[in-house]
């Protein structure tokens, strides 16, 4: 439920949005006004996405972006400036889970877990930072950079070692990086969500263990990606004007011992 336009006249560039978290955040922003650029790898799913919005009343566009192929990042923060307009918020919200036990996790699922949860965001950060430099975006509310981290980035998720680091290094790089752009009025912060059921671990919950983990939850139940809208919307809008280099957890009591 969004009561009120706070982004009209943003423009907002999610990733990983072809599904899952991503796809509602760009539902979202979409309906607080701001014009929306969903990315991910499958264009067919962000298309059809960008369709819905624009079909529901919102402005919004689809691009194809694999974000551990750095070399893909510039050329699409580019054409999204000339076609749409400068990026004035970012969703870093590409994550694969690198799932695999430490004894058994392979230099691929490690590489692959870093390259898009750490490197995927630290470069796209840096591409929207230096566009919204370049727009000096101080006198309109300044720039939004929201990483999409986890509980995972201050909570040990047990058999999730790769993720786990993966996530803590998003939580550092986000006071780094708020640090080094606060004289530019970019807030940097970090969204850490409890577990919502998307693909990233459909699978997990539907096996006997992932049921007794819910049920080992304070509130035996899995989040819904709508109970993130408050704290998205904080990050993402006027609010966060003072708010820069924290980490809010969403989490419905999920990480208390
Ligand atoms: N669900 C949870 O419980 C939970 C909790 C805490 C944090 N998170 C975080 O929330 C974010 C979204 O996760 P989710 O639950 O929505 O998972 P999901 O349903 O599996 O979606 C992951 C998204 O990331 C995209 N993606 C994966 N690799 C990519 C790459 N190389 N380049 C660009 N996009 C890529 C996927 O799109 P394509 O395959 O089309 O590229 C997809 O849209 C992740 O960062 C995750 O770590 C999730």
């Amino acid at each position: 439920m969004v009561a009120e336009r706070l982004l009209e006249g943003k423009v907002a560039l999610i990733t990983g949005a072809s599904g899952g978290l991503g796809a509602h955040f760009a539902r979202i922003l979409a309906m607080s006004g701001a014009e929306v650029v969903l990315t991910a790898r499958r264009l067919d799913l962000v298309q059809a996405g960008a369709a819905a919005i624009c079909d529901a009343g919102g402005r919004a566009h689809a691009r194809a972006l694999d974000v551990a192929d750095v070399a893909q990042i510039g050329p699409v923060f580019d054409d999204v400036a000339r076609t749409v307009g400068p990026v004035s918020i970012l969703i870093n919200n590409a994550g694969v889970g690198g799932e695999g036990r430490a004894l058994d996790l392979t230099p691929e699922a490690w590489n692959q877990a870093f390259d898009v949860n750490v490197r995927g965001v630290f470069f796209c950060a840096q591409a929207a930072a230096r566009q919204m430099i370049a727009a000096d975006l101080a006198a309109a509310g300044g720039g939004r950079i929201v990483n999409i981290a986890s509980i995972a980035a201050h909570t040990v998720l047990p058999g999730l070692s790769a993720y786990n680091a993966s996530k803590a290094a998003v939580g550092m790089m986000t006071k780094a990086l708020a640090r080094e752009w606060a004289r530019h009025h970019i807030a940097v912060n970090a969204l850490c969500p409890g577990y919502v059921e998307t693909d990233i671990n459909a699978a997990w919950f539907a096996t006997e263990g992932g049921q007794r983990q819910i049920h080992g939850f304070p509130r035996r139940r899995l989040m819904d990606a709508a109970d993130l809208d408050a704290a998205l919307l904080m990050l993402a809008g006027p609010s966060a004007a003072a708010i820069t280099g924290t980490l809010v957890t969403v989490d419905d009591g999920q990480s208390l011992p």
